[in-house]
């Protein structure tokens, strides 16, 4: 999709971190943004920042786990503004535990906003976009590339969220539909890893938040299936990780990121 102008596009997590950086790149692109998250509030303020550069932006309070509801969720968008053309599944949560630790409630929310809220939506909007043409963005991350210890409910989740779109691309060959993930590793300024105030690892370093909006827009106009959004090279390691999963272990514990887990386990 390379005119992005009067394109109806629906970005979850927009109340927050690196969900506003997305929609305000589409907005800037002259596409109508229609924000879902629960927070009013946050809804708002990502609202009133794009209406003030000129942009147009809708809000929707939904809670993105009771996926259940969501036919009613794609008709007040109907309603409100129209037919969704961009699909950008942002919303995503993490939980840092020993895996015994858990609740199966973490289980369940992990798995249903990050890997069960994209699929659904995509399953409501796919027929329509199939006829007028679109495109759905996946915010996934490295961790879906590599499990990340003690946040392997995450890892899970976002693996699933690459591999769904890797099928799903391909079901869509030759259609009007296009599918991208992008796959960020530690991103600084907004978003869950910047807020948490941990520094990341120094072999690693972190990408700036607007660079996941860069690699959105960079994956609808130029029909991207993949992008990761990392400093350094990661494309060698993931490739030696798939022949040698524990030597992959290996780099992570010399990148430290063990160590970085361990300081952010709930207490
Ligand atoms: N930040 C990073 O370092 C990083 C790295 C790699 C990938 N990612 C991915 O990037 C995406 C955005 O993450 P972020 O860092 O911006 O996270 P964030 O700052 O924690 O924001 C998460 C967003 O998801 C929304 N959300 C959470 N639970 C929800 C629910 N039940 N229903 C509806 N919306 C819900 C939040 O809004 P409400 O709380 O208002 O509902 C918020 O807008 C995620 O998919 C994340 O996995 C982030």
């Amino acid at each position: 999709m390379k005119n992005l102008n009067g394109k109806i596009a629906l970005v979850t997590g927009n109340s927050r971190g690196i969900g506003p950086l997305i929609s305000v790149a589409l907005a800037n692109e002259g596409a109508i943004i229609v924000g879902v998250a629960r927070s009013e509030k946050g809804l708002k303020e990502t609202q009133e920042k794009i209406k003030a550069e000129g942009g147009t932006c809708y809000s929707i309070p939904w809670d993105l786990t009771d996926t259940s509801s969501f036919r009613n969720l794609i008709s007040r968008v109907r309603e409100t503004v129209g037919e969704i053309d961009i699909l950008v599944n942002n919303a995503g949560i993490e939980a840092y535990s020993e895996f015994e630790n858990y609740q199966k409630e973490d289980i369940d929310s992990i798995i249903d906003l990050n890997l069960k809220a994209p699929m659904e939506l995509a399953r409501l909007t796919l027929g329509t976009m199939k006829e007028r043409g679109g495109h759905i963005v996946n915010i996934a991350s490295l961790a879906g590339k590599k499990g990340v210890p003690y946040n392997n409910i995450y890892s899970a989740s976002k693996a699933g969220l690459i591999m769904w779109t890797d099928g799903l691309r391909q079901d869509l060959h030759g259609t009007k539909v296009n599918v991208s993930v992008i796959c960020p590793g530690f991103v600084s300024e907004a978003g869950m890893y910047h807020d948490a105030g941990v520094k990341p690892p120094f072999l690693l370093g972190s990408s700036k938040a607007a660079k996941v909006a860069q690699a959105v827009l960079k994956a609808i106009k130029k029909n991207k299936a993949q992008i990761i959004v990392n400093q350094g090279p990661m494309k060698p390691l993931l490739a030696l990780d798939q022949i040698s999963p524990t030597f992959g272990d290996r780099v992570v514990r010399l990148f430290g990121v063990p160590k970085i887990s361990k300081k952010r386990l709930k207490k």
